[in-house]
């Protein structure tokens, strides 16, 4: 978790590491920070809260808003509560050298209780704390060479910006385990956690890899691996532009990139069909691969789970095969039965989350074949994988994921297409109707979006309901999951999903006249079914909100107090329409609620520690 940048240059180093850290606000926004290099050395200014309070403070300091060298920090607490002493930058003892650090030291305590015998004091609870008193330790006068024997001393994951006393015109940096890009320019340089904080003034950017330290002055970015041998660096141009990471004329990121799915979803797929032949980029599964394998097994968090909830129930119907779908960090621990023939699909909106990257490599280490479905290119799980199938939703700033999630089901679609038509398990005509009908998703996706008017409508009916369940059997089981999913990380209302048939064995005695059932009905088969589960808990003084096809207008009408009505498409595809309508009324409940939408309170958008 956390947002780290640094600059170095000829230009003022604040306006940078301020609206560099606005951008990586989604990382967490419990305190920033920000260290900058003066007439009189170092000087730190850091406060607990939103970026807003940090600025104000810096405004009036003349001599930080002249510096030319500096580190910043947004954070997201694990190690410390928020607070204004634990929010970075960390400065060593001797004042010297401070740090900024995306990440987990795990052996902190053992390097703490060394460095005490030794004499450091510590004033903060943090984990990076020991990073800055360790390289006071080590120093050696040279920052490059302690910085080569230091790491050697951390364990656990870390980008780390650097900035030392001794070098007025040097910024240092280190990475392992947590993403860390540069940005190249013309007299000066910046470091970064994520691309949009540099994006609006440069385009050209390399990303580290695992262990290498980098030396940056406003001329040159020399790149090192740990043992202090010089690499190449891996300079690429990064084709969307600062626009796209900012809200345009949305209220919020989360509106902006529901809106979006559309054409998300047209870039996702549109590259991967050629008449009627899917290409998954340069993957290639052989046939005899395919048959080979005994089961598939998909392990994510979050959201990125719940795809491959859905995804369980059309793999095991067109593949005949077993699907298993795992909350990453139960699988990584619970000695899952994985070997040379499983195939392994880890989801990942940001290719960061520590849980599904610890997965991947369990599943690795047990053989297994590891394809990975991950938006954030060069990301950890990308680089990690055998196999990556990029989503092209672009950057993803609203912690609530969207048009991440619509476009990994469109991926696993995608791949189950691929499979089965590999594995004879399709028919040839069966197989060309569901390409035509991938391809009609982003249309449909837009005509859904028509509605947006409506749910609000429902959604300001329903914004003090503060018990809501959903239901449904099958797909629409699934999509429950994350439609409530939705609803609670930004509106804070207490919601569970509930597979239908279930809720008699428990749950309904929860049931009352408060309490409001979204119910989601779009299986033929399954229809009548879910209707008696509405029957039950409206006799039970439930209203009921329910969401279902255009051929079933009349009979939805009649069971329900309100109804959201989408398109009749083919069942398999229909959870990429009926979580739309969900993320609509999440959005407005919680924007009526007044809440903060894009940064609801104790949630980072990448999750990088366990
Ligand atoms: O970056 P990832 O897709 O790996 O993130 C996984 C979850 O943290 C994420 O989907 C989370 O549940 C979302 N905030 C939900 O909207």
């Amino acid at each position: 978790m956390c947002g780290i940048v640094g600059y170095v240059g000829k230009n003022k180093a604040v306006p940078f590491l301020l609206q560099g850290l606005e951008k990586l606000e989604y990382r967490g926004y419990d305190s920033s920070g920000i260290a900058v290099f003066t007439n009189t050395g170092i000087k730190i200014e850091k406060k607990q809260g939103r970026l807003k309070i940090l600025a104000d403070a810096i405004s009036t300091k003349e001599d930080l808003n002249n510096a030319n060298l500096g580190i910043g920090h947004t954070r997201w607490a694990t190690h410390g509560a928020p607070s204004d002493v634990n929010a970075h930058p960390h400065k060593s003892k001797s004042g010297k050298i401070a740090v900024v650090h995306n990440g987990i030291i795990e052996n902190y305590i053992v390097l703490k209780n060394e460095l005490m015998e030794k004499g450091f004091e510590f004033v903060s609870d943090t984990d990076t704390e020991v990073v800055a008193q360790l390289l006071d330790d080590m120093y050696n006068g040279d920052m490059f060479d302690t910085l080569k024997t230091a790491v050697n001393r951390l364990q656990g994951s870390f980008a780390l910006g650097i900035v030392c006393d001794d070098y007025p015109n040097t910024l240092f940096a280190v990475k392992k385990d947590s993403p860390l890009i540069i940005g190249l320019n013309e007299n000066e340089n910046y470091i970064a956690s994520d691309i949009p904080a540099v994006l609006s003034k440069t385009q050209t950017v390399c990303r580290l890899k695992e262990n290498q330290i980098a030396v940056l002055t406003s001329e040159k970015v020399e790149l090192f691996d740990f043992d202090g041998n010089a690499v190449e660096k891996t300079v690429s141009k990064i084709d969307w532009n600062v626009e796209s990471a900012q809200k345009n004329n949305y209220e919020h990121f989360m509106m902006k990139e529901i809106m979006e799915q559309p054409e998300v979803l047209k870039a996702t797929i549109s590259p991967r069909i050629k008449d009627f032949d899917i290409k998954l980029d340069d993957i290639e599964f052989t046939k005899e691969y395919l048959e080979n394998i005994d089961k598939i097994s998909i392990v994510a968090c979050g959201s990125a789970y719940h795809v491959g909830c859905v995804a369980k129930y059309f793999m095991e119907d067109i593949l005949r095969k077993p699907v298993d779908v795992d909350v990453a960090s139960e699988f990584r621990y619970r000695n899952p039965i994985v070997g040379e023939n499983t195939l392994v699909i880890v989801i990942s909106q940001s290719g960061e989350t520590a849980d599904s990257l610890a997965a991947l490599r369990e599943a690795k280490s047990r053989g297994a074949r590891v394809l990975s479905v991950v938006n954030v290119v060069g990301s950890s799980i990308a680089n990690e994988s055998d196999d990556v199938i990029y989503t092209w939703a672009g950057p993803e700033i609203a912690v609530a994921t969207t048009k991440a999630y619509s476009t990994q089901l469109s991926i696993l679609y995608l791949l189950a297409l691929y499979m089965a038509k590999k594995l004879n398990k399709i028919s040839e005509e069966k197989y060309k109707e569901n390409i035509e009908n991938i391809n009609r998703l982003p249309s449909l996706i837009e005509e859904v979006l028509k509605s947006e008017n409506k749910i609000k409508e429902i959604a300001e009916k329903y914004l003090d309901k503060e018990k809501i369940f959903f239901i449904g059997r099958g797909l629409d089981y699934a999509t429950c999951m994350e439609g409530s999913l939705k609803l609670k990380e930004i509106s804070y209302i207490h919601s569970e999903a509930y597979a239908a048939g279930e809720l008699k064995h428990g749950t309904i005695s929860l049931v009352d006249n408060d309490t409001l059932v979204i119910s989601l009905l779009t299986n033929e088969k399954l229809f009548d079914k879910t209707i008696s589960n509405i029957r039950e808990v409206k006799s039970r003084g439930a209203k009921i909100l329910a969401i279902s096809t255009e051929d079933k207008v009349s009979k939805i009408n009649e069971i329900s107090d309100d109804s959201i009505i989408i398109p009749k498409f083919c069942e398999m595809m229909l959870p990429s329409l009926s979580v739309v309508p969900l993320q609509l009324l999440s959005y407005y409940v919680a924007k009526f609620r007044g809440c903060d939408i894009d940064k609801p309170r104790n949630l980072a958008k990448s999750v990088t520690v366990e």
